[in-house]
């Protein structure tokens, strides 16, 4: 089951993804809503696929669910990123492996290129993985294109478009990006 990031900080352009952490040597996929607004009064909410990961470092790292061979989703099991040594992440359709820190393509198809990383942060205290509005804006504008887009008059009050709520509908993990 997919979840969405849906906590944002009242003050800050930091948005809360995941809250208290990752275990190592895991991966959770995530849907998470980038608004902006069209002048016309016109919102746009694009529900941004991505996963983040932790390595047996300790690192964490975060990327767009998108892989640059065919396009698509790296995952067909919700929460499956990473390969059965756990060293490497997986694109399951056609068997790509990718460095877990910085998304480098080392096997198979996707040998000479990376997965789009998503920067992230990660609150030294609570171990919250935080990312930039702009960082979310910026990955939708030049990443593959793993988002559904929704166009929402301004006056609205559907939440869920908005991406208002827990258990606000997500993307699938099978959903192909742009068709
Ligand atoms: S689509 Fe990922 S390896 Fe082919």
């Amino acid at each position: 089951m997919l979840r969405t990031a849906t906590r944002q900080l009242a003050t800050s352009p930091l948005r809360v993804l995941l809250s208290g952490g990752l275990e190592p040597q895991t991966a959770r996929e995530l849907t998470v809503p980038v608004e902006t607004t069209l002048a016309e009064g016109t919102r746009v909410v694009r529900k941004l696929e991505v996963f983040i990961v932790r390595g047996e470092d300790e690192k964490l790292a975060a990327y767009e669910n998108y892989c640059p061979h065919a396009g698509g989703p790296l995952n067909w099991l919700p929460d499956k990123f990473l390969s059965r040594s756990k060293r490497h992440l997986l694109c399951t359709r056609h068997g790509a492996h990718f460095a877990i820190h910085d998304g480098v393509g080392l096997r198979g198809p996707c040998v000479g290129s990376s997965l789009n990383p998503l920067p992230i942060t990660v609150d030294a205290e609570t171990g919250d993985v935080c990312v930039s509005e702009q960082s979310l804006l910026d990955l939708c504008a030049n990443g593959g294109g793993a988002f559904i887009e929704e166009e929402v008059a301004c006056d609205s009050t559907d939440g869920a478009a908005a991406g208002g709520g827990d258990g606000a509908a997500g993307v699938g993990a099978g959903s192909p990006p742009g068709g």
